[in-house]
């Protein structure tokens, strides 16, 4: 590998369902998980083996626990990792379960994105986790948090992009509906950048996001689309005008959602990613903006 670029290693319907990451971002994952003398590591998502095999040189095969979710995945894995003499413990299930048998680790590392930081991570670790952290409007964060086994307390050290852990995907579109028609003076385009997104994502959960841009020659109107799999908005921009025509249906009216997290994101100075953080504990997640004591404010 000499790039520092994902390798995709199989897809499904077009979707990448494997993959290597980024060399750079595999080295400032291992970097902000600080692994030391005599850890044991858990990894969620073996992929190719390559992460488990630096952490195996590092730590001891021994010490190496990593899940993979699709059998083949991980018997190729665990093939090639025993070809270049390294045995970890290759599991193949369910990453979102942790893997009991081997705990307490002192070091997780996540290479699937998640919304929600399944609680058995945080019984089994008590140290480190380095997790790529996402919402439905923008995949990614990656979030560093100290586990003491019930808690964990942590915030966002980069941003990333990761393949979804599954049963973690955002929701599917569902057909185009109409809905009820309103007006609204925010311009839809204020959601295009990814720290916008990725606040207004944390305050309206499930919410997943999507542009359209239109076909005139300048390529400027577009629509922004919005659903949670049931209900559904759509907010249509043209350049010339100043009020956009909204479309809301289903139970949540979703651009009314994002357009008040929105004006929260935008009273609070814009935070970007490093602003935000996250406890975990066995009642829920709960993010936060600059300290744990300031939660975002979601909305339902
Ligand atoms: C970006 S790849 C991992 C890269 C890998 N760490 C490496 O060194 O090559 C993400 C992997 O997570 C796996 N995955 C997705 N959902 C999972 C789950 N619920 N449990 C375990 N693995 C999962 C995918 O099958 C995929 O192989």
């Amino acid at each position: 590998m000499n790039s520092d670029v994902a390798l995709v290693l199989a897809k499904e319907d077009g979707r990448p369902t494997t993959s290597a990451s980024m060399p750079r971002m595999v080295a400032m994952m291992l970097r902000e998980l600080g692994v030391e003398d005599g850890d044991t590591l858990l990894e969620i998502g073996t992929g190719t083996g390559w992460n488990a095999a630096l952490a195996s040189h590092r730590l001891g095969s021994d010490a190496v626990t990593t899940i993979e979710v699709t059998p083949h995945f991980a018997d190729r894995a665990a093939e090639r990792l025993k070809q270049i003499g390294f045995t970890p413990h290759v599991v193949c299930g369910d990453g979102a379960e942790g893997w009991v048998t081997s705990a307490p680790y002192q070091r997780l590392i996540a290479t699937c994105a998640v919304q929600h930081v399944p609680y058995p991570w945080v019984a089994q670790t008590n140290g480190v986790m380095v997790i790529p952290w996402g919402n439905g409007m923008c995949n990614g964060a990656l979030l560093r948090l100290n586990s003491d086994g019930h808690t964990a307390i942590g915030g966002v050290v980069e941003e990333s992009s990761f393949m979804w852990m599954s049963g973690q995907a955002p929701a599917d579109w569902p057909e185009e509906t109409t809905g009820e028609e309103s007006a609204t003076d925010t311009d839809p385009r204020v959601l295009t950048p990814n720290e916008a997104r990725f606040a207004v994502g944390l305050c309206v959960p499930g919410c997943r996001y999507r542009v359209d841009w239109g076909d005139d020659a300048a390529g400027a109107d577009c629509t922004l689309r919005l659903t949670d799999g049931e209900s559904s908005a759509s907010v249509r921009y043209m350049p010339e005008d100043s009020v956009f025509p909204v479309y809301q249906s289903g139970p949540r009216s979703l651009w009314d959602e994002a357009e008040a997290a929105y004006r929260w994101w935008n009273g609070a100075a814009q935070p970007g990613f490093d602003q935000f953080g996250l406890t975990v504990d066995r009642n829920g997640q709960r993010a936060w903006l600059r300290s744990p004591g300031n939660p975002v404010p979601v909305r339902t």
